[in-house]
């Protein structure tokens, strides 16, 4: 079996560890793409992987460049090109510059690997990875927003400091826009098979809810410039393993929905399985009313920043 190629098309921050995480996981070839005046800073990032290589012994080919020919055929595109967040924005802040270069990302990558696998994480995320399929014209299973993954990510270790058992024990489900307005499922939520709900008294679960949502800004206040990295690029990295190990891992993704949850025609967190076919099903289920409620006031917001696109 040959090797996959995967593309990183931005060599910053998520970037640089997205290329990491692939090479140590032994995903494939890893190329590094950014714009002409990174490309020394991607070419750099580059050699200094490759000689991180022996130490563990993988093979992986990891390349820097910033000329889109190079990325021709790749198997999957991670995407973080654009400016990350400071103190004071919300993501919704970075729509007028990340939509121009998303713009022309979606056209370079259309050109250059119409049947490759897209994993977009640039923010604001829901008008981004709408972008990304409007320009593209991709088939819905082709693109996929990275999202629900991390904020599912970032409450069970909410969960997990508040209780001091395993974050590998902890599981739980974040639905909804990436915002402000995401909608975690506390009730599904366990530790080990046994629902939250019977371990940590109501109020603190509340209050975990509340700092999972404000989660990404905690992190943008405290670095004072920039935004978090290395959870969003592992997150992003076990959607990409699962598109090419064919694993059918049920994440929660970014994914366009048409009809799923009452959604018709926007990319939303939703439980998304992901294999060798992309986004392959999303798994629908019954929600409270609370929880309808809750995703109606997200969709709202996600329409709001899709309509400021004007695509
Ligand atoms: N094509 C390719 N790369 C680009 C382009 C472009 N048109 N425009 C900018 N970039 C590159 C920048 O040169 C930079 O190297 O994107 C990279 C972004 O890296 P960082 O500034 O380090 O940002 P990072 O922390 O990686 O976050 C990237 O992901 O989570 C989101 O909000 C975050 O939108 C931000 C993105």
């Amino acid at each position: 079996m040959s090797r996959k190629t995967i593309a990183l098309i931005g060599g910053g921050q998520i970037g640089g560890n997205l290329a990491l995480l692939a090479a140590q996981k032994e995903l494939g070839d890893i190329i590094i793409f950014d714009i002409p005046k990174a490309e020394g800073m991607v070419k750099g990032k580059a050699l200094d992987l490759m000689q991180l290589r022996p130490h563990d012994g993988y093979d992986a080919n990891i390349t820097g460049t910033s000329n889109w020919k190079n990325v021709k055929d790749a198997d999957v595109f991670i995407i973080t090109a654009g400016i990350p967040r400071k103190p004071g924005m919300d993501r919704e802040d970075l729509l007028g510059i990340n939509l121009g270069i998303m713009k022309d990302v979606a056209q370079n990558i259309k050109e250059q690997a119409p049947r490759s696998f897209v994993i977009v994480i640039s923010n604001p995320l829901d008008a981004m990875v709408y972008a990304f399929h409007k320009v593209s014209g991709f088939p819905k299973n082709q693109v996929v927003g990275m999202a629900g993954a991390l904020d599912s990510t970032r409450f069970r270790t909410f969960i997990a400091m508040e209780t001091g058992y395993s974050v590998q024990d902890v599981t739980c489900m974040v639905l909804g826009g990436h915002g402000d307005t995401m909608v975690p499922i506390t009730r599904l939520a366990t530790i080990g098979g046994v629902p939250v709900a019977d371990l940590i008294p109501a109020e603190r679960l509340s209050e975990i809810e509340e700092r999972t949502r404000f989660a990404g800004s905690e992190i943008v206040k405290l670095f004072g410039n920039g935004s978090a990295y290395y959870a969003p690029a592992q997150s992003a990295i076990e959607m990409a393993e699962s598109y090419i190990k064919d694993k059918k891992r049920v994440i929660p993704c970014a994914s366009l929905c048409q009809g799923e949850f009452g959604v018709d025609g926007y990319f939303i967190g939703v439980p998304t399985v992901i294999g060798s076919g992309g986004v392959e099903r999303i798994l629908e289920f019954e929600l409270q009313d609370h929880e309808k409620e809750a995703l109606h006031d997200t969709l709202a917001a996600v329409q709001k920043i899709v309509s400021e696109t004007g695509l």
